[in-house]
């Protein structure tokens, strides 16, 4: 199949903001997809101030950045998304929304045109099948901050074409990042070793073996991650991990992916990490400050 020029990315939040950027800065023309005008200045504010930051960083060139803001161009239309080789969905982990969406972009596209999904947890089959193209439905899993994180996991189903695999991974290197492949089972690879890893953390603070702090000191000083599993439970968002591990524990039925009670009880309160200022930290101040938790 021919090289893909032409990427529409749904949905400009957090992932969808940086997958949007790592492709158009591979000079890519790129459509980003969001709801509503609100919504539409938000993910431009997000993509402008990360390429700003590498500017600042004096690791890209102010004419380079506008070039690359160029390339991306903003629609709330999903009709005008009609000419992409490529559609790369990021927004929220909610099967039935996504596959509206699919739904209405299989009439829009052509028959060609690949369909992916950047889920960190549904199954890509699950999605495919809502469409009328299930040999052209590809999962591409990109990690959290997407600009720094080299790798995509390249999904593919019991359905995926060999053409349109091949030119998913295709893809992905020609934007700069380093795919795996993976079949198509909750959490891939990443996930399905990482939220446990996760949730078992929380077990751990919930049975009282040591502090946060603690917790995140033995797992950077003594394993050499870059970040503790409560600090990368706030980055990833709490309310991310406790849906992740609800569609894992879907899937297998195992009790390592059930939420620990300590964390449904901080997405009931709203606490979902770094994205609204408090989840196992306190981001109001100055730095991060270990929440009392009361255990
Ligand atoms: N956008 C762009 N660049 C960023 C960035 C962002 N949001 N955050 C950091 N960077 C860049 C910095 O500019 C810096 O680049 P430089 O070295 O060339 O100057 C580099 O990344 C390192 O950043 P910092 O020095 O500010 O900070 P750290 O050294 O602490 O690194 C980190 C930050 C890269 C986020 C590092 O802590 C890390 O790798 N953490 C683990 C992240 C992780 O595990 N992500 C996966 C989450 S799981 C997921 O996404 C899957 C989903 O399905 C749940």
């Amino acid at each position: 199949m021919a090289r893909i020029e032409r990427v529409a990315v749904l949905g400009c939040g957090l992932m969808g903001s940086g997958i949007a950027e790592v492709i158009a800065k591979a000079g890519i023309e790129t459509w980003v997809r969001e709801v509503n005008d609100d919504l539409v200045a938000k993910g431009r504010g997000r993509i402008e101030k990360s390429l700003g930051r590498a500017v600042d960083k004096g690791k890209l060139e102010a004419a380079e950045r506008d070039r690359v803001l160029e390339r991306v161009h903003f629609t709330t239309e999903l009709g005008a998304l009609a000419s992409v080789d490529l559609v790369i969905e990021a927004v929220t982990e909610d099967l039935a929304i996504k596959n509206k969406m699919f739904a209405a972009l299989d009439e829009v596209c052509g028959a060609d045109t690949i369909f992916a999904s950047n889920t960190s947890s549904l199954t890509i089959a699950d999605m495919a099948a809502a469409t009328r193209r299930p040999g052209r439905f590809v999962g591409l899993h990109f990690f959290n901050p997407v600009p720094v994180m080299k790798l995509v996991e390249v999904v593919r189903t019991i359905a995926t074409d060999e053409d349109a695999y091949t030119a998913a991974l295709d893809f992905a290197r020609a934007i700069g990042k380093e795919p795996v492949e993976a079949r198509d089972t909750s959490g891939f690879v990443v996930n399905r070793l990482l939220i446990p890893y996760m949730l078992d953390a929380i077990r751990a603070l919930e049975t009282g073996v040591a502090t946060i702090t603690d917790i995140d000191k033995a797992m950077t000083l003594g394993t050499g991650y870059p970040m503790g599993p409560f600090v990368l439970s706030d980055f990833v968002g709490i309310d991310t991990l406790h849906k992740a591990a609800e569609i894992m524990y879907e899937e297998f039925r195992e009790t390592r992916y059930a939420s620990p009670p300590l964390l449904k009880r901080m997405v009931s309160m709203g606490w979902y990490g770094r994205k609204s200022g408090r989840g196992f930290y306190d981001y109001s101040g100055e730095s991060p400050v270990p929440v009392e938790l009361g255990l």
